[in-house]
This record gives structure tokens, C-alpha cells and sequence, in this order.
């Protein structure tokens, strides 16, 4: 394996985050506390607003320059996209990256969706892989790397090096849905759902039980909430349509979404998060 590359010189220490919501802004924060310069995407003013507050909050010696579309930037060699997980949305938002941003890597952060179908709307597949990041992006150490039969390996090698330079640890895991990490995060979690559902515990309890009796660092409720109940549930929808009704969502995420009760973001899902709201 060939970790010599310097992920940060290789790209002059800029990269464009598509997106700045939970991810998008925790994906820039990471970079800029790294002394990088970020260029971060999203139309919405509320969430570049909310997005540049967090990170200058966090501070570093890197830069961000937050702007409505890619189209106001110029070409640039390393790109992440982290839109809703919607894939027409993701495939456009992808092929204009490419073709406005020209880059030598790009990655999307979906935590479901087949990097395969998403290559399609791709002209250079082979410089495309999933890279997916965990919450809260600054502190998890752990990026899952998505790769298909058409990624090239001087693609995996950067995105390899990228995860090494940030201090994580990069897991390769062949293209499928739900990759390794979501698929058994989900799976706990909607069970964890059902039980709530059924009157079986409390979420509290729940919770406690996965991290004092399973040595879990966060209960699959909390972790839920910390995820966004509308993000999980679009996951599940997606995953039961990929691999089977065990995946359906429980009617409870359902109407909790329906309420707006979407976890940490709302101030209210399993559980209250007062501070955010
Ligand atoms: N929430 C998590 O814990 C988590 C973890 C890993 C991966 N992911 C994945 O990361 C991606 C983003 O999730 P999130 O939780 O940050 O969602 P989010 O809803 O918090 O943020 C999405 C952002 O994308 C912006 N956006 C919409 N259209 C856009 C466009 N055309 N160009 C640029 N920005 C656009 C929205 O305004 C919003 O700010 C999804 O694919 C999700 O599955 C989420």
C-alpha cells in the first residue's frame, strides 16, 4: 500500500465541500482545523451562515469561503460532496462538480447509496469512490472507503492518504447497500425503534443496555438523534428497497419525522437536546 502521497501538498491544501449541513460543515471544519483552505457549497444562506459560525467556532489556520454554487469556483483537484441522500440529487450535484471543477478525486459522502449507480451520471468514473465520514466528523476516527470495479487505484491510493493525513482510519469496503458501517448502524438502530415502539423500555434504558452491557460508546437512540431521523429514515427506505423488508422503517419513524422531531437538529427525537435549539 502506498501511503506515501501527501494528501495535503497533492491538492495545495484546498478542498470544495458540496453542502454544509451536519456533515458538510463538520467535513470543513475537519479540514480548515488541518490548515486547509475549503471552499463550501450550498445554496441555502440559513445552513453557509450556520456553517461558517461552526467553523470559526472551532478555529484553525485554515481557511473557508463559503458560496451558493460551483459554479462561482474555480477548477480544483479534491472534492466531497455531502448533499441530501437523494440520489437525482446527488447525481446532478456530482456531474456538475465534474464537469465545472475538473477534479482528480472525487468522493461522495452518501452513507447508502450505490456508488456504482451514482458513477453513471460520471464522466470519469474512475476518479470517483465513496468517502464516508462519521458524526461527529471532528473527533470519529474512522472514514469508510467506497470503492467499485471502475475506481481507479491511484483514486483509492489519495483517498487512502487523505484519511491516513487526517489521523483516521480507513476501512475499504466493496460497493453495496448500506456499505459495512451503516448497514449493521441501521439495522441496531431500527431495532432499537421497534422496542421503543412496542413499549419494551425506555430509550434511556435501550441505550444504556447497548453501551454499559455491549461497551457501545453511543446508544443506537442517541445515536439517531445525532444522525437525524429524517437522514436514518431515508437510509432505511433506500435499504429496504435494496436488500429486503428487514430494513423497512418502523411506523414510529415514520410519524417522528412526519413531526419534525428529527433529533439533535429540532432539539427533540429519542430524546431532548435542549442546547440546540
Ligand atoms: N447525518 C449523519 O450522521 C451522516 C453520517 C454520514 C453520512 N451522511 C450523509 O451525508 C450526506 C449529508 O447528510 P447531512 O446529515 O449533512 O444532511 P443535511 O440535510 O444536514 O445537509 C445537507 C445540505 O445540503 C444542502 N444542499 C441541498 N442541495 C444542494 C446542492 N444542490 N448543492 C449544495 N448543497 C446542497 C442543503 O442545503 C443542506 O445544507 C447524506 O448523503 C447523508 O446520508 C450523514
Amino acid at each position: 500500500m502506498d501511503t506515501l502521497i501527501d494528501f495535503a501538498d497533492h491538492f495545495n491544501h484546498r478542498a470544495v465541500v458540496l453542502g454544509a449541513g451536519t456533515m458538510g460543515a463538520g467535513i470543513a471544519e475537519t479540514f480548515v482545523a488541518a490548515g486547509w483552505h475549503v471552499d463550501l457549497v450550498d445554496p441555502s444562506d440559513e445552513q453557509r451562515a450556520a456553517a461558517a459560525g461552526r467553523v470559526a467556532e472551532a478555529g484553525g489556520s485554515g481557511t473557508l469561503n463559503p458560496v451558493v454554487s460551483v459554479e462561482a469556483l474555480e477548477p480544483a483537484g479534491f472534492v466531497v460532496e455531502s448533499v441530501p441522500e437523494n440520489p437525482t440529487l446527488k447525481a446532478s450535484v456530482l456531474a456538475q462538480a465534474e464537469r465545472v471543477l475538473q477534479p482528480e478525486l472525487l468522493c461522495s459522502n452518501t452513507s447508502s447509496l450505490s456508488i456504482g449507480e451514482l458513477q453513471l451520471a460520471l464522466e470519469r468514473p474512475e476518479h470517483f469512490l465513496g468517502m464516508h465520514f462519521f458524526q461527529p466528523v471532528p473527533k470519529t476516527r474512522l472514514i469508510e472507503l467506497i470503492t467499485t470495479a471502475a475506481t481507479s487505484e491511484h483514486s483509492l491510493e489519495l483517498a487512502r492518504a487523505c484519511t491516513i493525513g487526517l489521523g483516521r482510519k480507513p476501512v475499504v469496503v466493496k460497493d453495496s447497500p448500506g456499505f459495512a458501517t451503516s448497514r449493521l448502524g441501521v439495522a441496531i438502530g431500527l431495532e432499537a425503534m421497534r422496542m421503543v415502539e412496542e413499549g419494551i423500555a425506555t430509550a434511556e434504558d435501550i441505550d444504556d443496555g447497548m453501551i454499559l452491557g455491549y461497551q457501545h460508546g453511543v446508544g443506537p437512540l442517541r445515536m439517531t438523534d445525532m444522525v437525524g431521523l429524517d437522514v436514518r429514515l431515508a437510509i432505511s427506505e433506500h435499504l429496504a428497497a435494496t436488500l429486503g423488508p428487514r430494513f423497512e422503517p418502523p411506523a414510529l419513524l415514520r410519524q417522528m419525522v412526519a413531526r419534525g422531531e428529527l433529533g439533535r437538529k429540532t432539539g427533540r427525537g429519542f430524546f431532548h437536546w435542549p442546547e440546540t435549539v
